[in-house]
């Protein structure tokens, strides 16, 4: 690799950090700047759980003194879901409606398609009893294919196996397409995958699993 990559477990200061990548890299890859307005929100979507609910699962991968890549973990998603539910979607809605957040058009259609993808059955969900961790995992454009993701990935089986955890999955799309090799590389099997609609693009959903 050259230079020096340190994987390391999320501290404090690192949450802007994780916030801006996640919002860099959250559409497939790219910016999500083309399909959502406000980069709080998406980031308080998308991340905030792991980096204030479950920090001692957040891994995160520095690159010459940067951080260049995360992988935010999470070892119950049971717990993820009562905490999704009971305190993160009321908080994010009182924000919503006092009006905390730009809420544009973009916005609108994200969030319609979202639901709509839900509603319609189309989102691919593992057993929790087999698979209970997941897993988000995305690294800065220009450190790419440059193995930080797969040590990122070593360091939180190394974390799950630890815990004694028994399987973990994650959701990604056809859309994430460096991700779908890089998870066959490092062992994950097809779960299931499931033709969808989103933002009027025809895309599969796809879950993919592995034992540890
Ligand atoms: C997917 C991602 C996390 C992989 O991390 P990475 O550091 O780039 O991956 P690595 O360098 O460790 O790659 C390990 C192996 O995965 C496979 N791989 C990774 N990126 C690939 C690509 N773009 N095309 C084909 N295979 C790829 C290769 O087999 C690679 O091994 P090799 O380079 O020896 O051939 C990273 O590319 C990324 O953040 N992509 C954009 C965001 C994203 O899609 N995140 C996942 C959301 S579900």
């Amino acid at each position: 690799m050259g230079e020096v990559v340190v994987i390391r477990k999320m501290r404090p200061e690192d949450r802007r950090r994780i916030r801006e990548i996640c919002c860099q890299t959250g559409f497939g890859g790219e910016s999500i700047e083309p399909i959502f307005d406000d980069p709080e929100l998406f980031a308080d979507l998308w991340s905030s759980y792991y980096t204030d609910f479950e920090p001692e699962s957040a891994f995160v991968a520095e690159h010459i003194g940067e951080v260049v890549g995360y992988l935010l973990g999470c070892l119950d998603t049971r717990r993820y879901n009562r905490i999704l539910f009971g305190r993160l979607a009321p908080r994010l809605l009182g924000r919503i409606l006092t009006g905390r957040y730009h809420i544009g058009e973009k916005t609108r259609a994200y969030f319609r398609s979202l639901i709509a993808q839900l509603l319609r059955g189309e989102v691919v969900n593992p057993p929790l009893k087999e698979y209970p961790a997941h897993l988000h995992i995305n690294i800065a454009a220009g450190c790419r294919r440059m193995g930080i993701g797969s040590l990122l990935m070593e360091s939180y089986l190394a974390y799950l196996r630890e815990k004694g955890v028994r399987g973990v999955h994650l959701g990604t799309s056809s859309l994430h397409t460096s991700a779908l090799p890089f998870y066959e590389k490092l062992g994950f099997q097809l779960f299931g995958k499931k033709p969808t609609l989103f933002l009027g693009k025809k895309i599969d959903s796809i879950a993919y699993v592995k034992r540890l």
